[in-house]
């Protein structure tokens, strides 16, 4: 009975550990696309990619393009492209 509780046990980490894997890509999928469609429909992208900015700098830059410019996306949305941008452009 003890080794069937740690099989199960065993089964759950590797489970668990794969789904978590997984998820943590397809959000860094799902950044970039997020990126992509929504960072280039007022300018081209190459004037997001030449820049290189802390990850405050480019908190304030996507900020002021969603506040200020009216960039159409939700605060979830900000922070994904905030993190891929700092990960990506950070300096
Ligand atoms: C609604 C139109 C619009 C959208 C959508 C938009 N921008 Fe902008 N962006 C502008 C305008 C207008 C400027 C030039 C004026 C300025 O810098 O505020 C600009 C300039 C920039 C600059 C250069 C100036 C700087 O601060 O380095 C960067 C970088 C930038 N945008 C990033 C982004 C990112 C990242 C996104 C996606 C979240 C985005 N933009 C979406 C309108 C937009």
């Amino acid at each position: 009975m003890k080794r069937f509780a740690t099989y199960i046990l065993a089964i759950l980490f590797v489970t668990t550990s794969g789904l978590s894997a997984y998820s943590a890509e397809k959000e860094k999928v799902d950044a970039k696309a997020l990126f992509e469609k929504k960072c280039s429909i007022c300018h081209n992208l190459d004037r997001v990619k030449s820049k290189k900015k802390t990850v405050k700098e480019w908190e304030t830059t996507v900020m002021r393009m969603k506040n200020v410019r009216g960039a159409p996306i939700n605060d979830e949305e900000a922070n994904l492209i905030t993190d891929y941008l700092a990960k990506n452009y950070g300096k």
